[in-house]
């Protein structure tokens, strides 16, 4: 399957699209989420085209304003709890509608991932799990534990977004700020992952 299967439109086409809707630095690091994404599947057996697609377009939301996210939960009837949270949390799970909206994306399997991106989930699909460690270990990512998560993930995906989830609540932990509770269920449905060797 090719992009144009899922978007309607070339890849070429796509990347002229996403130009318009974030900045230079953003579309490097979506393109570097493509690329781990296409890797992590050609190790996993997963198709590398959709996995490359789903990743290139997990951030094309990232740079809606608050009012534009507010909106579109209003638009769509989504949890009003939502509008307790912010861009981290709103640009996957809110992101889904304005990335349908645009592109007419409709697989489901590739909005789920998109939408859970962030906080990962206690069932997640092979593709959202590549997207989910795809967006922490691309080559623009330099961060202590980034070499650890890049390994992990050459042995196991599951091992892969233990540890991810694990550090991302150590790091909310330390700045002091709340935790999406699907965070927390993605830690449990994979923390046992962490002490097997
Ligand atoms: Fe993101
Ligand atoms: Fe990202």
């Amino acid at each position: 399957m090719t992009y144009e299967t899922y978007v309607g439109m070339t890849r070429e086409n796509l990347l002229e699209k996403l130009k318009s809707q974030v900045s230079k630095k953003r579309l490097q690091h979506m393109l570097g989420v493509e690329k781990a994404s296409i890797y992590l599947a050609e190790i996993n057996g997963y198709d590398p085209e959709k996995a490359g697609l789903a990743g290139l377009l997990h951030d094309y939301a990232k740079e809606l304003s608050n009012e534009e996210f507010l909106a579109l939960i209003d638009k769509y009837g989504l949890d009003p709890d939502l509008k307790n949270w912010g861009n981290n949390i709103w640009h996957g799970k809110v992101g889904i509608y304005k990335i349908q909206e645009d592109l007419g994306v409709t697989d489901s399997e590739i909005l789920a991932a998109i939408e859970n991106h962030t906080t990962g989930s206690k069932d997640m699909s092979v593709l959202a799990k590549i997207v989910y460690v795809a967006d922490y270990i691309e080559d623009n990512r330099h961060f202590p534990g980034v070499e650890e998560a890049r390994q992990l993930a050459e042995v196991s995906l599951d091992k892969a977004v233990a540890y991810e989830t694990a550090h991302t609540i150590e790091h909310l932990a330390h700045q002091a700020v709340p935790i999406y509770p699907q965070t927390i269920e993605t830690y449990n449905a994979y923390v046992n992952y962490l002490k097997e060797t």
